[in-house]
């Protein structure tokens, strides 16, 4: 690489590093050279849906569903297109694992999925991912070798994006209890699912033909037209179906 004698002294320059030796010595150093980080959104390649989510699905028993998805889907642009996606610590996303650290709250698939999403784009499909999460009959996904409960796993419509609704209503469904392993391999599943569905809509945006489907409850509308920024009372501001906490009946 680059070496210079100025003035008797030898200056090397090895990917960013100069130093000066004493002598007319040139150290050679292998030192990697940083590759620019790009500005945000990373250009996103299409992806092979069946690969993102086997890949999810692995890496939930790692890592827990916020983890999953944002490496079913992170991970598998590391492995195709390298820079700048190597440079993703995607561990980081363990924390949305249980709705933020067993809190319940926001299902991980939606942390992570919007995390992914968000690396990559603006974010226009993460309101589709919410809706189509909250309205599906998940899980769909089966895998070619189960890593925890072998055969069919019972399917469930949260009706929320939070993961209490979403556990609780399964735990109803299938009648097994919160901790069965087949509530795992459940929540697996529906990484996998979350993931797939995530490549599939980024896939068609980059082929300029992604359409939401996804319409706001009615409840949302209803009950915003008081409590919404358009109503006289305006002091909500949310678009989780309003039925699923308040009821239909307004109080009072
Ligand atoms: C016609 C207008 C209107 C609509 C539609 C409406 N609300 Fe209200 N809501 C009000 C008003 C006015 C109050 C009283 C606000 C206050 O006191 O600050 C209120 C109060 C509430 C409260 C607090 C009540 C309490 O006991 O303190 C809740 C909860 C609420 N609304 C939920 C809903 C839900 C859920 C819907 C849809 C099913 C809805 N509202 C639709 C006008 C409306
Ligand atoms: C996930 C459950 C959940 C959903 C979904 C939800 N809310 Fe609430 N809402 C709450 C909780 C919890 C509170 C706080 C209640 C409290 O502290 O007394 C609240 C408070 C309110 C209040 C104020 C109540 C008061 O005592 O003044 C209104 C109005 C309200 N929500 C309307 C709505 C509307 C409209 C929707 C739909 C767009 C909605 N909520 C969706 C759980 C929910």
């Amino acid at each position: 690489m680059a070496g210079a004698a100025v003035g008797g002294v030898a200056i090397g320059a090895i990917g960013g590093y100069s130093f000066l030796t004493p002598k007319e010595t040139i150290i050679e150093k292998e030192v990697e050279v940083p590759q620019e980080v790009p500005e945000h959104p990373w250009t996103y390649t299409k992806l092979n849906v069946d690969a993102v989510q086997k890949r999810a699905y692995e890496a939930y028993f790692q890592g827990g569903c916020c983890y999953s998805v944002f490496e079913g889907v992170i991970g598998e642009l590391r492995e195709q297109v390298g820079h700048p996606f190597t440079a993703m610590p995607t561990k980081m996303a363990v924390f949305g694992g249980g709705g933020i650290k067993g809190w319940g709250s926001t299902c991980g698939v939606l942390t992570g999925g919007g995390m992914a999403i968000n690396t990559v784009t603006g974010g226009a499909t993460i309101n589709e991912l919410m809706g189509w999460y909250t309205e599906t009959d998940l899980p769909v996904y089966a895998p070619e070798t189960a890593l925890k409960v072998e055969g069919d796993i019972a399917k469930s419509v949260s009706n929320s994006p939070l993961c209490h609704a979403s556990v609780t209503n399964w735990s109803n469904a299938s009648g097994f209890a919160e901790n069965d392993p087949s509530r795992a391999e459940r929540c697996a599943r529906l990484c996998a699912d979350t993931a797939g569905k995530i490549v599939e809509m980024l896939n068609a945006e980059a082929d300029g033909n992604f359409a939401p489907v996804f319409q706001v409850p009615d409840s949302v509308i209803e009950c915003g037209a008081c409590h919404g920024k358009e109503g006289p009372v305006n002091n909500v501001f949310a678009k989780m179906d309003c039925d699923t906490c308040h009821g239909d009946a307004h109080p009072n």
